[in-house]
């Protein structure tokens, strides 16, 4: 498999197990008689907005639509879907935050809300990127010389967002912060307990 195959599915894969891991919290969150730890859906919410919204989907932008319109003009719909879905994306993490904040003010009020902001969020990230695996990245790999696979290697090798300087390093702390953070069966983190001890 080429190398910027390699990458974009392994970043698939570990934007799916936060996604994942978030709705398992949010679905222990609506269940717990305990206020949750909310640092840890803080830290789901930064990786989520600070990987895909503002590295990931940038790039597929401006290096893989780019390239693959070049390559194979049929694909202009799909191309077009997809961006639109990039742009609703970035509009939906909003929702999610507001949703989490507002969740953490007035909890235990707010568990359905916020439950139901992670699964419509989770949902339509995994449904974009099943559309990019099954439909997109065939098309890459008929069109695609082998110039154009080393000029994505270089593209989805470095991490290009010059606000916050993350590397990939730094989201492979922030993934392993997570699961820290997050209580069983999600992570390696304490349980959600009362002031008293009690747990959730
Ligand atoms: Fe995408
Ligand atoms: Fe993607």
């Amino acid at each position: 498999m080429h190398k910027a195959l390699s990458i974009i599915h392994e970043e698939h894969r570990s934007l799916s197990a936060v996604l994942s891991g978030l709705c398992e919290l949010a679905h222990m969150a609506r269940s717990s008689k305990v206020r949750p730890q909310f640092e840890v859906f803080h830290a789901m919410l930064y990786y989520i907005d600070s990987f895909p919204e503002r590295e990931h989907h940038p790039k597929e932008d401006t290096f893989l639509f780019a390239r693959l319109l070049q390559r194979d003009s049929d694909a202009r719909d799909l191309i077009d879907t997809l961006r639109a879905e990039h742009v609703k994306g970035a509009a939906l993490v909003r929702n999610l935050e507001r949703s989490l904040n507002e969740f953490e003010l007035v909890w235990p009020d707010g568990k359905e809300a916020f439950e139901a902001a992670a699964k419509a969020y989770a949902q339509f990230h995994w449904n974009h990127m099943r559309k990019e695996e099954n439909d997109l990245l065939p098309r890459a790999e008929a069109a695609f010389s082998q110039a154009d696979w080393r000029d994505m290697e270089a593209a989805f090798s470095i991490n290009t967002e010059p606000l916050n300087d993350l590397r990939h390093t730094d989201f492979k702390n922030l993934f392993q912060r997570i699961l820290n953070l997050a209580p069983a069966p999600v992570g390696l983190g304490d349980a959600w307990v009362d002031p008293a001890g009690k747990p959730a």
